[in-house]
């Protein structure tokens, strides 16, 4: 199938990139032309493993096509996929103004038949609004084609988006007009030959909110975990005997049971955010979901604190950082914890050096200047003279450290653990004051 890809971010590009890898021809818009450029000479512009070897691969099979222009890559395709961002509102509510400028100017372009797929996170209700904006176009231009609005919201993990989206749990998609369905099933076909059921087709609105209700439990499940971490540091339970001891059980699973600095992200908390507006909208309220982003809120502080009792006054304190990114495998620091640790220090007036494989360009970027924050291109380059190491985002290279050397270097031997990636008895018994995230550690050092 010829398809059309509106929005090159994390989500169309993988997704367009997949589609072209198994057989599909697609062309990728964005109105970022460098963006666009740097695409059509084969780099990648975001860090996304093996993501930049696929494009490499369909460029050269002429299956991937990279255009700013929606006006040339419209007339030649079959199906038009929207996956533009949708980040959060001032109020918390999904922010639509990309997805809806998409639609006018499919509007104002199409000139045959078309279905027009929702890649993005959108609120319930969101494909009908498209389908209005197109029509009312369609209508001002005294045209008229069927066009055929559909929901499938994505549910690829960035850093490992390639398998997710090439070995799929399910391909959700949202129909209204059951005749689109042989599309899908003929987009899809080659990535649910395993199992068919795996394309599961419901009405739109169902559809939209299995992508929020989704994210929605994942969150959940940090959040409560987060929670029993901090009841375990209190009774001297481990909150990892807890997780393995949980999520033996089937009925619950032993994925997304990770305690840590709070979840992070380009999606969880503004989906989150999201739904807790559609609720209110609607006059139902979420409770449990009001928690958990309480929860995560508190996380994030949380973290913090634990560095901030450990020194009493960190004024002029080195601290030094590994991990910026919201998770290990990529580059996006969107709504990363990072934000809030760094904030905290330097506001308590810590030099915050800081070191990420990927991320630290984005971080600097989004963050701004700061004379009190620097960056370093090797992790052990921010730990010289450093008074504490905070552990946020649990790359592999952070996997195993030469803890010889790391107290060799540091000035203090504090280390923050946020992540639960190293053994306390091991850095107890060389002599670092070692916190974790509920499982028991140094904190009975802890000056009161
Ligand atoms: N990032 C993820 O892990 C993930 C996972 C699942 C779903 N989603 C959802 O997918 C959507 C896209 O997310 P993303 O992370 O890929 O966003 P992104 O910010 O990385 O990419 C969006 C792209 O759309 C482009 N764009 C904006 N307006 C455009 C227009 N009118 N025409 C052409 N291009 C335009 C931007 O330049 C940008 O390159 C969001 O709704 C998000 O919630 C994201």
């Amino acid at each position: 199938m010829r398809v059309l890809m509106v929005g090159t971010g994390y989500v169309g590009l993988v997704t367009g990139s997949c589609l072209a890898d198994v057989g599909h021809d697609v062309t990728c818009v964005d109105l970022n032309e460098r963006k666009i450029e740097m695409l059509r000479d084969g780099f990648c512009p975001i860090f996304e493993p093996g993501l930049e070897t696929v494009i490499r691969r369909n460029i050269g099979h002429d299956r991937l096509h990279f255009t700013s222009q929606l006006s040339q890559a419209l007339p030649e395709a079959d199906i038009a996929f929207i996956a533009v961002g949708t980040p959060e509102g001032e109020d918390g509510s999904a922010d639509l103004t990309y997805v809806k400028a998409v639609a006018e100017s499919l509007g104002e372009l199409l000139a045959k038949d078309m279905v027009v797929v929702v890649k993005s996170t959108v609120p319930v209700g969101t494909c009908d609004l498209v389908e209005e904006i197109i029509q009312r176009q369609l209508r001002q231009r005294g045209v008229k084609h069927r066009i055929i609005v559909a929901s499938n919201p994505e549910f690829l993990k960035e850093g490992d988006a390639i398998g997710d989206f090439m070995r799929p749990d399910r391909i959700v998609v949202g129909l209204d007009d059951l005749t689109a369905e042989d599309s899908f099933r003929a987009l899809y076909r080659p990535f649910i030959l395993d199992d068919q059921g795996k394309l599961l087709l419901m009405d739109r609105r169902s559809s939209e909110l299995t992508k929020y209700g989704a994210n929605a439990m994942l969150a959940t499940r940090i959040s409560f975990m987060n929670e029993l971490a901090q009841l375990c540091e209190n009774l001297g339970a481990n909150v990892d005997k807890v997780r393995l001891g949980i999520g033996s059980d089937g009925r619950i699973g032993k994925k997304f049971l990770y305690a840590g600095p709070g979840y992070g992200g380009s999606c969880f908390p503004k989906d989150v955010a999201a739904l807790l507006r559609t609720s209110e909208a609607h006059g139902v309220e979420l409770k449990v979901l009001q928690a958990v982003t309480d929860a995560n809120l508190r996380q994030k502080d949380l973290s913090f604190e634990k560095i901030a009792r450990y020194f009493g006054d960190l004024r002029g304190r080195r601290i030094a950082l590994w991990g910026l990114s919201f998770k290990p495998g990529t580059d996006d620091v969107r709504e990363t914890p990072a934000f809030v640790i760094v904030r905290r220090l330097l506001d308590a007036g810590a030099l915050v050096l800081a070191h990420d494989p990927e991320g630290a360009e984005n971080f600097a970027k989004e963050f701004g200047d700061h004379p009190h924050l620097s960056y370093a291109e090797q992790a052990y380059d921010v730990l010289r003279g450093a008074e504490a190491l905070v552990l946020i985002t649990e790359w592999s290279e952070y996997k195993r450290p030469n803890w010889d050397k790391v107290g060799s270097l540091m000035a203090g031997k504090a280390v923050f653990d946020l992540r639960n990636q190293y053994e306390p008895w091991e850095l107890m018994d060389k002599g670092f004051y070692y916190r974790c995230v509920g499982r028991p550690d140094s904190s009975a050092q802890t000056p009161r």
